[in-house]
């Protein structure tokens, strides 16, 4: 039913093929880690470029992680580049660049928590594995009419995901479901009348069916800082690197702190906010001039500064800036 559904509407995307695995496993790999808390209409063109400087696992394995990061600005969730980039390391180095097809050894490499890794087997050697997201939840949810917070009936959602998947052909039925939780099953409005399980929906016709599943409230919390432009006689400016571990690492950015670093700087009134994975960080624009180097900083020329990768807050600070 589903299948048939996807035959017609499924979406064509650069990474996918009809009908079985991807006969390259490296287009998983790469596609699934961008798509990890990424729209698919965000990641296409970065999934094309990408794949352009980087057509095989040999070749990002060979790259400078500096240059991965290059391509990967603007995503967000950096830690994925890293990741991608050590994955390939192994890949090429442990394995003479041939993928591993067990959970156990593919749970082994970075950046591959438990969703990726039934997509990435599902999709890349047709195993039947069940990806369950925050599009299957929301189906499942309103296929059986479950109404309890989706935290507290986690096993009951995945073990109805694991029996409607289809042994057949599991890398269709993964790509399938995903569709129809993008396009069909969607949070508001979804079109019950094009679904191929409308006949076998609970919550089909429901007054409350947008309120399922039901989510307790994110607790997302907001943070508050002071971001410097920092300019010298030269007209340079003043950049950092971030350094290897956590948040947006090896990344450039313009030195910020929650706490005030310059009393006297002046305060532009300009905030920029940005969501990160936990946090909603919202900066203050202050400039300074000074010819003195700061913390581990350096200054480079303004018109280099689309040569440093940098972050999504930290663009939106200078365009801001740029275009007061
Ligand atoms: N989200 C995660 N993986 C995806 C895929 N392969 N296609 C569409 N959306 C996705």
């Amino acid at each position: 039913m589903l299948l048939n559904w996807y035959d017609k509407n499924g979406r064509r995307l650069p990474w996918r093929v009809r009908g079985g695995a991807h006969p390259d496993p490296y287009v998983i790999l790469v596609s699934e880690l961008m798509l990890q808390q990424t729209t698919v209409k965000t990641v296409i063109p970065y999934f094309q470029r990408f794949m352009e400087r980087f057509p095989t696992v040999q070749s990002l394995a060979e790259a400078p992680l500096e240059e991965v990061y290059f391509y990967w600005q603007g995503l967000g969730y950096y830690t994925r580049a890293r990741s991608l980039h050590a994955t390939a390391g192994i890949i090429v180095s442990q394995y003479g660049g041939k993928f591993p097809q067990t959970r156990q050894e593919v749970l082994k490499l970075k950046g591959i928590g438990s969703y990726t890794v039934a997509s990435f087997l599902a999709l890349a050697f047709n195993q039947p594995e069940t990806v369950v997201d925050g599009n299957v939840i929301r189906i499942i949810c309103r296929l059986y009419n479950l109404t309890e917070p989706v935290d507290e009936i986690a096993g009951l959602i995945r073990q109805k995901a694991e029996a409607l998947t289809d042994r057949t052909c599991p890398a269709d039925y993964a790509s399938a479901i995903m569709d129809l939780g993008a396009g069909i099953c969607t949070p508001k409005n979804p079109q019950c009348l094009l679904c191929p399980w409308q006949n076998f929906c609970r919550a089909r016709g429901l007054e409350n069916l947008e309120n399922i599943p039901r989510r307790k409230k994110s607790g997302k919390k907001e943070k508050t800082g002071f971001v410097y432009l920092i300019h010298n006689n030269q007209n340079e400016i003043l950049i950092r690197q971030r350094t290897e571990k956590g948040l947006l690492s090896g990344l450039y950015e313009f030195p910020w702190s929650e706490e005030k670093l310059f009393a006297e700087a002046e305060d532009t009134g300009l905030e920029v906010s940005h969501v990160f994975t936990h946090i909603k960080l919202t900066l203050r624009i202050c400039l300074r001039q000074d010819n003195d180097v700061f913390d581990n900083g350096r200054f480079v020329p303004t018109a280099e500064l689309s040569a440093y990768p940098f972050s999504t807050l930290m663009k939106k600070v200078y365009q801001k800036f740029s275009a007061r």
